[in-house]
């Protein structure tokens, strides 16, 4: 039986981690190409002050400039006792070209002698469909942990203490975490809208 082709759209990632969750999410519904696969190299500029702003940005610049429908996200990991820190700077908390090891060092020295450790990761995902725009959300509570757990993920996994499980992001499977995770209920809300 010959295969049907799979309908492309551009995820405006480069995150293989992004990537590898999303094919997952998306296996045998959407084939999903990452700014590479159609030779896009650009620093595309995070400017927004909102998650929603920073993913419309994303996604807007594949559409006006390579042409492809394509969908972006942005992720912010909110701290309850520093305000909603480092929400949507989650990428560059410790500075400019930091490592994610600096931004846990830094958080969990800016929550030493906390008690209120509440968090919460959302995900915006904005997507450009035949010239339209849309928002999808997900979000997921947990704590900040008071040292790193876990090897799993990237980012803050290892300090995120996601309330469901009682686990460290980076202490749980790829698809125990994308089962709860922010990201992974944006997707499914977008999935969702694409595909049914
Ligand atoms: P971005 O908007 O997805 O690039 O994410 C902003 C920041 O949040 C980056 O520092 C990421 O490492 C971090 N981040 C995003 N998603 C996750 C996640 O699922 N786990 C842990 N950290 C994340």
């Amino acid at each position: 039986m010959m295969k049907t082709a799979l309908p492309k759209i551009v995820f405006a990632t480069n995150n293989e981690h992004k990537l590898e969750e999303a094919r997952a999410l998306c296996s045998g519904a959407l084939e999903i190409l990452s700014l590479s696969d159609i030779n896009c190299h650009d620093d595309i500029p995070e400017t927004a002050d909102t998650l929603e702003g920073n993913a419309l940005i994303k996604a807007r610049w594949v559409k006006e400039r390579y042409g492809f429908d394509c969908f972006a996200d942005d992720t912010g990991l909110m701290v309850d006792a520093l305000d909603g820190a480092p929400g949507v700077y989650s990428a560059r908390y410790a500075g400019p070209g930091c490592t994610p090891a600096d931004n846990i060092r830094l958080l969990l020295k800016e929550m030493e002698g906390k008690n209120e450790r509440t968090a919460h990761f959302a995900t915006v995902i904005a997507l450009t469909l035949n010239g339209e725009e849309h928002l999808f959300k997900g979000s997921v509570d947990g704590e900040i942990a008071t040292e790193p757990h876990g090897t799993a993920g990237f980012g803050y996994d290892p300090i995120f203490i996601a309330s469901e499980t009682g686990k460290a992001f980076a202490e749980m499977s790829p698809d125990a975490k994308n089962a709860i995770s922010h990201r992974g209920r944006a997707m499914r809300k977008f999935i969702d809208f694409l595909i049914h």
